[in-house]
């Protein structure tokens, strides 16, 4: 019988890519999200891909009341949570939103699944690293106090599956912590679909060459990188979503060699911030619209990972070129201004 695999926040961005390969690699997925921050777009993108419905239950993790019952109906093998707030800027400006949601939500989570044991997978972020004296950063790497309550979430929440896993009986936990995640499935069926102005550089790229934003600002040229623009290691939504899929095997065959273990998913390949503007005119044939602009408050020179610990371990490797991701970054955009 196959395993059966909870995604909460599934109909966002990662999450949609997480359950098309999940699927590809014949897991049953449940779909769990509040519709908070996205509409049905991926979901349906996601039926349209693997030719069938998914079980879609729409519910807040906040809610225990809902967590329990959700766990009566189905009887799941592992949990992979994405369902929370991600707004870097907004955290500042609302910590306890924050600290509310993206807590309460893990903490209920964990609460109900550690009863059922079923294994937790947490989506976590290189920005734990903060900004690193050496690098490529490793999962040995020591974190750094967190620069944004958004930040301090995925710290306090990786403690709290390490403790938990630790303290009750009968689960493993796995945190991957994803570098910049970008592009979109090559069917261009899903996608990333930001609310209002894009934070993030691809996105912001996108937009910009399909009319819907007039100029890119790049945020700093004087970084003492090559270039001057910042480093960062993009990594492929798809191969980023093959990782979940790694992982969760990994759980459910009982081959941890921890009950906590963390894994840097990434390329392992720094990207300036001008090369990837150049890739993407490159790949799509059309010429950006760009100025430099001061550095972005908060912003870091340079961070890649090194991601040789998750190769090993888990039996991953990112596949996928920068000039792949942007074409099907651009194909996705180009999808949207047709509909
Ligand atoms: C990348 C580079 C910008 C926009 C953030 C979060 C991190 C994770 C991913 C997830 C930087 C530059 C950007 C623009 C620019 N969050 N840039 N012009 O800051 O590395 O990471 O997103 O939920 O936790 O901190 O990603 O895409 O915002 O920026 O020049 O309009 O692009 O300065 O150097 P970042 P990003």
């Amino acid at each position: 019988m196959s395993k059966c695999v909870l995604v909460s926040g599934g109909a966002g961005y990662i999450g949609s890519h997480v359950t098309v390969e999940l699927v590809n690699a014949g897991y049953e997925v449940v779909v769990a999200d509040n519709m908070s921050n996205c509409d049905l777009t991926c979901y349906n993108g996601v039926c349209s891909i693997i030719g069938k419905e998914l079980p879609l239950v729409k519910m807040d993790f906040c809610d225990i009341s809902a967590v329990q019952k959700l766990f009566t109906e189905y009887k799941f093998d592992a949990v992979i949570h994405f369902a929370a707030f991600k707004a870097v800027g907004e955290s500042v400006d609302e910590p306890l939103k924050y600290y509310r949601n993206n807590i309460l939500s893990f903490t209920n989570l964990i609460e109900v699944a550690r009863k059922k044991g079923c294994n937790i997978l947490f989506s976590s972020s290189a920005t734990v690293y903060g900004e690193s004296e050496t690098l490529p950063v490793t999962e040995r790497t020591p974190r750094q106090q967190a620069t944004s309550p958004y930040g301090n979430t995925k710290q306090i929440c990786e403690d709290i599956l390490r403790d938990s896993v630790k303290a009750y009986e009968g689960i493993n936990g796995i945190a991957l912590r994803y570098f910049n995640p970008v592009g979109a499935h090559p069917s261009a069926l899903i996608g990333e679909l930001p609310r209002g102005v894009p934070n993030n550089l691809a996105p912001f790229i996108t937009q910009t060459a399909i009319g819907k934003r007039e100029c890119l600002s790049i945020f700093g040229n004087d970084y003492p990188t090559e270039d001057g623009t910042c480093l960062r290691d993009y990594i492929d939504i798809v191969d980023l979503a093959k990782a979940h899929v790694c992982a969760v095997t990994r759980m459910v065959e009982g081959r941890m060699k921890d009950g906590y273990e963390v894994y840097n998913i990434g390329t392992g390949r720094p990207v300036s911030v001008l090369e990837l503007v150049k890739t993407f005119e490159k790949v799509s044939g059309k010429p950006l619209n760009y100025k430099f602009a001061p550095r972005r408050s908060g912003d870091i020179a340079a961070i890649w990972a090194d991601p040789s610990l998750a190769n090993k371990e888990l039996g991953w490797k990112a596949e996928r070129s920068v000039e792949q991701t942007l074409a099907a970054a651009w194909a996705w955009e180009q999808h949207l201004a047709e509909k």
